[in-house]
């Protein structure tokens, strides 16, 4: 057996961001990387992920995930190679995908570690296209928009790792038309020219109310709402009579240090029937196995493209999270640990 790493770096949170994150509010510490204890393993992790859900932990509140501990190694999706075993369904050189990201090893019970197949998708793709935001993607889309063949959608943060996937998986399910809205021409250029999405803008570059009126002059039917404020707003503007919407995210509003306003438009949803529902993507475990074999073969066939923003290293690991509030990835943004 090679010998163990006998130090290893994570990323820690020392301060709550007051608003925007700033590097004094993050360190990057060394510890020593011991045995695994019983039960457990020792896993070098390859890739972890940075996530907007993240941005929330980082404040001391109450929420569906519990808040970073400060001056502890923060936590996240991971992927990486069992390099020590001390329980039996795990063995050394087993691929697995686990929530101790961050850092560079990780040391995780067994029963929070599943097996993941580099064969069949490269290593990353857990956790995005074929992980937890492609999982929001389809349950969203599918079972808390209630989509339907024939539905027009529109969906906000069209550009990132959920947003991409919801658009191409309403065109593979038969929608009408799919609109998306994202934070440049590159990004749109790239919603129409290469993910098949038949209507998208630039939010910066004028009102999105305007904007997606001109975009789905025939109204939407279902909204997948990954950013909130104004976005949310046009959106009911333009939704049709009983119109879906899947509250996902509020990207808009994760840094800001005042509450923000609603839409100043809800009493359209009286009106208009509309269903706006909230979706945590924790509800939709059951779904996993058919999501899996579904996108898994869309990606096989070339129907389902996605993209990854890569940061290598991890000493870059603060920089990929804000890189990602700002919307410096296209796809998935993801640290990798594999130089
Ligand atoms: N409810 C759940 O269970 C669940 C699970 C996963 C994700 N989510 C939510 O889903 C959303 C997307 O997550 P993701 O992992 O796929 O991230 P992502 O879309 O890959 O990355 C975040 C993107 O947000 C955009 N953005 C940042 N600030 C913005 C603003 N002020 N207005 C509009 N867009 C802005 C940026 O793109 P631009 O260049 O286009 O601005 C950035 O690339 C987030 O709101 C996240 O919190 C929810």
């Amino acid at each position: 057996m090679t010998a163990l790493p006998t130090t290893g770096r994570s990323w820690h949170l020392v301060a709550r961001p007051h608003g925007w994150p700033k590097p004094e509010d993050f360190a990057l510490r060394e510890a020593p990387v011991t045995e695994p204890g019983e039960g457990r393993v020792l896993v070098r992790n390859l890739h972890f992920s940075v996530d907007p859900y993240m941005r929330g932990r980082m404040n001391d509140v109450k929420s569906y995930v519990p808040p970073f501990k400060l001056d502890q190694p923060m936590d996240g999706g991971a992927v990486g190679e069992v390099i020590a075993s001390a329980d039996e369904r795990f063995a050394v050189g087993d691929h697995v995908l686990h929530g101790l990201g961050w850092r560079e090893y990780a040391e995780v019970p067994a029963q929070h570690a599943t097996k993941v197949d580099a064969s069949l998708a490269p290593l990353s793709a857990y956790l995005g296209v074929l992980g937890m935001p492609g999982l929001t993607a389809y349950a969203g889309l599918f079972e808390v928009a209630s989509f339907k063949e024939g539905d027009s959608v529109f969906v906000s943060g069209a550009a990132g790792a959920v947003g991409s996937q919801v658009g191409q998986l309403a065109k593979l399910r038969g929608a009408s038309r799919v609109i998306g809205s994202a934070g440049s021409d590159e990004k749109v250029k790239h919603l129409i020219e290469d993910l098949g999405f038949d209507a998208a803008f630039n939010y910066k570059n004028g009102p999105v109310a305007e904007q997606l009126r001109a975009a789905a002059p025939d109204g939407v039917d279902v909204y997948f709402d990954n950013v909130g404020g104004d976005h949310l707003e046009a959106a009911i503007g333009s939704l049709n009579l009983h119109g879906r919407a899947a509250i996902c995210g509020m990207i808009a509003q994760y840094n800001n240090t005042e509450s923000t306003p609603g839409p100043r438009n809800m009493a359209l949803i009286i009106g208009k029937r509309l269903r706006l529902q909230g979706l945590l993507v924790s509800d939709h475990a059951a779904l996993q196995p058919q999501f899996v074999e579904e996108v898994s073969a869309w990606i096989r066939s070339g129907e389902l493209k996605y993209s990854e923003t890569v940061v290598e290293g991890i000493e870059n690991g603060y920089d990929a999270f804000v890189g990602l509030l700002r919307g410096e990835n296209t796809g998935k943004m993801i640290v990798s640990l594999t130089r």
